[in-house]
């Protein structure tokens, strides 16, 4: 009888324990945390106004040389006048100026693949990783449609890291240059991104 009763208390003390520590804001080390809960967000720092920013860099798309900064990685389809399949992988430089020895500001990471079998289109799928003063680190992804053969072509800004959390935006790319024999060009970007 003794014994029972000390089980039931036992059993009442974990069960307060329990209550207690689940009512409590736990952190995300917290074995009791609720898998989603709302937050402040001033614990992110972005209590802040948010800011809008022009980034202007231009992308060297190198296929020619020694070193190709943009490799084909799948071949396009058999017959394609558009290279319909074709996968390139980049890490593209991006400079300040038009020319290569400028400024250096990140890379373009990722790949872009030809999506379209009636226009010259592609599927961008890349992560401009700056380099360049407190941007260092930090990310911006852009996932859009790029008709190559288009004056401008706009692509969504679908997020970022670091400085670019929560970013939201888009870029605006213009050919500059293109060397139709190799391949090689020299493109604009104009990026305007919201972030905090
Ligand atoms: C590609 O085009 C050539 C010439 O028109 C034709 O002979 C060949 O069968 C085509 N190949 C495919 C896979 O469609
Ligand atoms: C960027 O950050 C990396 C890693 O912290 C550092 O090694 C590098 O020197 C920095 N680059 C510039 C241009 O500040």
């Amino acid at each position: 009888m003794h014994s029972q009763h000390f089980l039931t208390f036992f059993f009442f003390l974990l069960l307060s324990i329990t209550t207690l520590t689940s009512s409590t804001p736990s952190s995300q080390n917290d074995d009791t945390f609720d898998f989603a809960r709302p937050i402040d967000r001033k614990l992110l720092g972005i209590n802040k106004k948010e800011k809008l920013s022009h980034f202007k860099f231009y992308w060297h798309d190198i296929l020619s040389g020694k070193n190709p900064s943009s490799v084909m990685v799948v071949p396009p389809t058999l017959n394609s006048s558009t290279a319909f399949g074709l996968v390139n992988m980049i890490d593209n430089p991006l400079t300040l100026g038009p020319e290569l020895s400028s400024k250096l500001v990140g890379k373009a990471q990722g790949f872009y693949a030809s999506a379209s079998q009636v226009e010259l289109g592609f599927l961008m799928a890349m992560n401009l990783a700056f380099i360049e003063g407190k941007y260092n680190g930090s990310t911006i992804t852009i996932l859009g449609k790029n008709p190559a053969m288009n004056n401008v072509r706009e692509m969504p800004v679908v997020g970022g890291s670091g400085l670019f959390r929560f970013a939201r935006g888009y870029a605006q790319a213009h050919t500059h240059w293109i060397d139709l024999k190799s391949g090689d060009a020299v493109v604009e970007y104009n990026v305007y991104v919201f972030h905090y």
